[in-house]
């Protein structure tokens, strides 16, 4: 997705806004008892995942987005959140910042490079023990044909460079490639979408 993409932040929210919604309520549910923990969305879009947070009493929340035309719509509505306009992968946040990074929807539109480089960033901001939320595609046995067609056609009409590394992504069996086991470890993982999506909690090693 291109940082100035005027058009995508307006109609992201009225087209996506119904389908994203039980998933973000799930991510919310998987949350719930780190209320008062300090939370970063990395790569927020429009905000609409923190807002969510906002609205149901997380108190220490933050949210970044490289898109200034994203967090124009991020900024309406809600003071409390904190919103920072940076790119993900080279954050001015200091080692061990957030108890919480969420990733949602924000890595399979990416480049292998930046999805790596989007992964280190967020371990390197994540405190001992914190957590990585991460919300994206899966493509396997468990995804119905439904799921998968669905989200092809989303994905093609995205296009072009975002459509190619969603395809790669798929390939190269997603979230499962990026994570580095001696970085992350898997503590609860959840399925949405026709089994085409994927809500992962990781905790951060050591
Ligand atoms: C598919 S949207 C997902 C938005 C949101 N997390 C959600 O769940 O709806 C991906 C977001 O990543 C942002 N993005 C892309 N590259 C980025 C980068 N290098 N740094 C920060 N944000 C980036 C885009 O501007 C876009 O808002």
């Amino acid at each position: 997705m291109k940082s100035n993409n005027g058009f995508i932040a307006k109609i992201y929210d009225p087209i996506f806004y119904l389908a994203l919604k039980p998933i973000r309520i799930a991510v919310m549910n998987e949350l719930l008892k780190y209320k008062e923990k300090i939370i970063l969305d990395l790569c927020c879009g429009t905000g609409n995942q923190i807002k969510l947070l906002s609205k149901h009493g997380f108190s220490n929340l933050s949210c970044l987005d490289i898109s200034d035309s994203m967090l124009e719509i991020a900024k309406r509505g809600n003071s409390s959140i904190k919103i920072y306009k940076e790119d993900a992968t080279n954050t001015n946040f200091d080692d061990a910042s957030f108890d919480v990074v969420i990733l949602s929807f924000a890595i399979h539109e990416k480049d292998r490079n930046t999805q790596q480089a989007l992964m280190n960033e967020a371990y390197r901001i994540i405190k001992k023990d914190g957590l990585m939320l991460v919300v994206d595609y899966v493509f396997d046995n468990k995804t119905t044909k439904f799921g998968k067609i669905l989200v092809s056609i989303i994905e093609r009409i995205a296009g072009g460079e975002h459509d190619r590394n969603f395809k790669n992504y798929i390939q190269n069996k997603g979230l499962l490639s990026l994570i580095k086991k001696d970085k992350f470890k898997l503590i609860k993982y959840n399925r949405m979408s026709s089994g085409a999506v994927t809500i992962s909690l990781y905790q951060k090693i050591c």
